[in-house]
């Protein structure tokens, strides 16, 4: 068994403000992350997979490929994109990176095209002093 991670970045916006909160509730949980315009991030995404050693390619995975599939299910859907106004999902939903790591983890899934690599692993890193992991998928 062999583990490759290939990593991506996409830049988006988003907002933290649950509509089950009052005002000063939203204020006070996410602090300057509430205001109302919203800010962006560079993420960072990691994409790691497993599986064995292809004799007659010598890969896990095509990389080139991976990276196809990853641009189409991931990156074209929150690249230069404000989460909350243009992602049906956090149109109810906070998109905190937790629950924008299980989206790409439900995106990765939906349209997963390698037969012979499993999805392991996906790390998103919001700045340098926040990431978040889903490990032993
Ligand atoms: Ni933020």
């Amino acid at each position: 068994m062999t583990r490759v991670t290939r990593r991506y970045r996409f830049a988006a916006s988003h907002r933290l403000h649950s509509a089950e909160r009052s005002e000063a509730e939203n204020s006070e949980l996410y602090g300057k992350c509430n205001n109302p315009y919203g800010h962006g991030h560079d993420y960072i995404l990691e994409v790691g997979v497993r599986g064995q050693i292809d004799g007659s390619t010598g890969r896990v995975v095509n990389p080139l490929a991976l990276d196809e599939f990853v641009r189409a299910a991931v990156l074209n859907v929150f690249d230069h994109k404000d989460m909350n106004r243009d992602v049906d999902s956090f149109r109810d939903v906070v998109p905190t990176t937790e629950n924008l790591s299980l989206d790409v983890e439900r995106r990765l899934r939906e349209g997963w095209c390698f037969a012979a690599a499993e999805l392991d692993r996906i790390k998103l890193q919001e700045t340098k002093r926040n990431s978040f992991e889903l490990k032993g998928l």
